[in-house]
Parts: C-alpha cells; sequence; structure tokens
C-alpha cells in the first residue's frame, strides 16, 4: 500500500499534473488509486471536474467530522477516486494551528479508508505549512518534481530539512522516492541543473524526464490525463514510464 506526497514548495513545477498522470497511469494498469486534492487553489479537482462543486471536499475531513468515504468522487475519464479540494482549504493552518495532534488529523482521518486502495496520491498545496505536514505525516513517501527552468537549491533544502524535522519532532520518517525532472528542455541550463542535482544531493532522479509538451496543457482543457488524451505523445509515454518505474520497488 503505498501513499505518496507530491511536494515541492514551488508553484508551477507540474505536482498537479505528475499527481494526475501518475494516478491514472496507475489506474490503466489496473491499480486502485485514490487522488486526495489538499491544495486551496484545486488546480487538480478543476483539471478533473472542471467548474463542477462538491458539497463536501478534503476541507470538511480536516475540519468537520465528516469521513473521507462521504467525499469521495469517482472520476471515470481518469479511472480514480478522488477527494476534491476548495479555497476554504486556505484558511486551514489558522483553524487547527492551536489543535492537538494538528500535524496528524490526515493521517488519522485517513486510516479508515487506506485499505480500499493500492495507492493513495497527494497532491500538495505550494507551500510547507501545516497542509503540507498533514501530507508528510500520512505519507509514507514523496516524490518532488522540479522544473529545471525554475530550480532553486534553497527549495530542496528547505524540503530535505523539514523532513528531518518530522523524522527528530514527530518521530515519522518519510522516504524521498525521487525527483521527477519535469517540462524538460533539453538545453544547456536543463543538463547543468540534473548535472548540480546529481552531484550535491542524495537523491534519486528517475530516469524519465518528462518532456515540456503541449499535450499537457490540452489535456487539462479537456478534463483528461495526458495518458488518454494522447497517449501518443511525448510527455504520456514519460508518464506511463515513470510510473511504472515508481511502481517498481511498491510492495
Ligand atoms: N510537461 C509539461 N509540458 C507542458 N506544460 C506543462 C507540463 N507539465 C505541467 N505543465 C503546465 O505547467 C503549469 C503548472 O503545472 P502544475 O501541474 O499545475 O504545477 P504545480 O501543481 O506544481 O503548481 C500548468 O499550466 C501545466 O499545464
Ligand atoms: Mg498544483
Amino acid at each position: 500500500m503505498a501513499i505518496i506526497s507530491v511536494i515541492n514548495q514551488k508553484g508551477g513545477v507540474a505536482k498537479t499534473t505528475t499527481s494526475l498522470n501518475v494516478a491514472a497511469s496507475w489506474a490503466k494498469q489496473g491499480k486502485n488509486v485514490l487522488l486526495i486534492d489538499l491544495d486551496p487553489q484545486a488546480s487538480a479537482t478543476r483539471s478533473i471536474f472542471g467548474d463542477q462543486d462538491f458539497d463536501k471536499t478534503i476541507y470538511d475531513v480536516i475540519i468537520n467530522r465528516v469521513t473521507p468515504e462521504e467525499t469521495v468522487v469517482r472520476s471515470e475519464n481518469f479511472g480514480i477516486d478522488v477527494i476534491p479540494s476548495e479555497i476554504m482549504l486556505s484558511g486551514v493552518d489558522i483553524q487547527i494551528a492551536a489543535h492537538f495532534g494538528r500535524e496528524r488529523v490526515l493521517k488519522k482521518k485517513l486510516e479508515s479508508i487506506k485499505k480500499k486502495y493500492d495507492a493513495i496520491l497527494i497532491d500538495c498545496p505550494p507551500s510547507l505549512g501545516l497542509l503540507t505536514i498533514n501530507a508528510l505525516m500520512a505519507s509514507r513517501d514523496i516524490v518532488i518534481p522540479i522544473c529545471p527552468e525554475y530550480f532553486s537549491a534553497k527549495g530542496i533544502d528547505l524540503i530535505l530539512e523539514t523532513l528531518k524535522n518530522l523524522q527528530t519532532g514527530l518521530g515519522h520518517r518519510v522516504g524521498v522516492r525521487g525527483i521527477v525532472i519535469t517540462r524538460y528542455k533539453d538545453r544547456k541550463i536543463a543538463r547543468e541543473v540534473i548535472e548540480k542535482i546529481k552531484a550535491e544531493y542524495g537523491v534519486r532522479i528517475f530516469d524519465e524526464y518528462i518532456p515540456d509538451n503541449i499535450a499537457v496543457e490540452e489535456a487539462h482543457h479537456q478534463h483528461l490525463p495526458v495518458v488518454t488524451y494522447s497517449p501518443e505523445s511525448r510527455a504520456s509515454q514519460a508518464y506511463m514510464t515513470l510510473s511504472s518505474e515508481l511502481w517498481e520497488n511498491e510492495k
């Protein structure tokens, strides 16, 4: 059973795109997948369901006595179950800040539902605040999407430091599955950034880079994963290969 958070405090590095397409690829490979949209911007929810509104979202799960089961929505387009997000989630950090066990709210809530799935993916917000901490506490592993053009060494340092603090302060060890290179363009700057990451961090970089590809944008507009919208596209093939690579060490 995998619970994986897709994290990076930077926006626009393809966290959501990676979450959606890994989830959909695993579904195509016959896995039972739940995607949790934990970003108040709700990009994953919008990409899957368009402007549809939901009675209950991940916000209610965290704040109210709502069970995750009550919020799950099926997406036939993606072949997955989804817990949608909404803008209300943006106030959650403050709402639960004074709660005892505030870092473990999501983890506790997922206990009941996780047995139903082969994998749960959590699409994190672009911050390392309490929502992301909740995602990390609920996860066994993380995947870090990095877009070479927006690379910041400080950004990776902060993520790794957060993981360390989690282990020492809260006794929870999160594994780093690896870095996914996203929106890759074969240019000198991208190659240099990748070399730098390899040299300076003991973190695996997945062999399959996700190329910058217009099909990704088009797929979002069609409310489909790129692996369904355009299976022959380079981005789709890369996401399928990455997803198999990611599953390899899964038991
Ligand atoms: N491989 C890609 N090729 C082209 N555009 C991409 C690719 N991956 C992501 N994008 C686009 O980049 C933008 C940011 O991606 P998104 O997944 O929302 O990032 P994040 O969740 O990290 O903020 C979106 O408009 C998305 O469609
Ligand atoms: Mg996002």
